[in-house]
């Protein structure tokens, strides 16, 4: 069985995503850090990246895990985003972001966030397609996807709770 998904499945690390961005004046908010939105926009787009590669397949974004912005980005700091595929289910994957902001000029590099994100994989008629299962190698991506279960646990539980009706309606 292993046997088998070993041959069907891909590795991790052929999904990996590097994408850089200059935080311009155009990407700020009033207090000239950047804005939490477009840091969003661009956590979306490495981690479709990422999904695209592993499926080789037009992808929707289905979940978007809680993100915390602890440390603010300054206008002219370089931010650089790190994309993999981290777990797959038969047409969904998930994919970690992580997220850290350069200073130009010392070189100077922080993590500032992290984000998990969950990506369905479509068909030509835009249908939830099968994917390759993802195969993790490195101490991390085998600790990433061992976690992942647990994520996506959640995930489908909150998905489930949010559609319930609200009380006073
Ligand atoms: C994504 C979409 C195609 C899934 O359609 P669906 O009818 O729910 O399909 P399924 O029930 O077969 O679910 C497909 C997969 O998504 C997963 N999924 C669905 N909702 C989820 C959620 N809230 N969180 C995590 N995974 C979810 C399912 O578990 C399933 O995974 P699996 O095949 O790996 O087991 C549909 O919900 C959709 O089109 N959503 C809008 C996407 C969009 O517009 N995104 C923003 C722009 S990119």
């Amino acid at each position: 069985m292993w046997k088998k998904e070993k041959n069907n499945g891909k590795p991790a690390c052929k999904s990996f995503v590097q994408m850089e961005q200059i935080v311009l004046p155009n990407d700020a908010n009033p207090l000239n850090t950047l804005f939490g939105g477009r840091l969003l926009l661009w956590i979306d787009t490495a981690g479709a990246m990422a999904a695209i590669k592993h499926s080789r397949k037009e992808v929707v974004t289905v979940a978007v895990d809680s993100v915390d912005f602890k440390e603010p980005i300054k206008v002219g700091n370089m931010v650089k985003l790190l994309a993999k595929v981290t777990w797959t289910g038969r047409t969904s994957m998930e994919v970690k972001i992580d997220i850290f902001k350069e200073n130009p000029y010392s070189g100077e590099i922080v993590k500032t966030n992290q984000a998990f994100m969950t990506f369905v994989a479509l068909d030509n008629k835009g249908r939830p397609v099968k994917i390759p299962p993802v195969l993790p190698e490195t101490e991390e991506e085998i600790f990433d996807n061992c976690q992942a279960k647990e994520r996506r646990e959640l995930r489908l539980k909150n998905a489930i709770d949010s559609q319930r009706p609200c009380c006073n309606k």
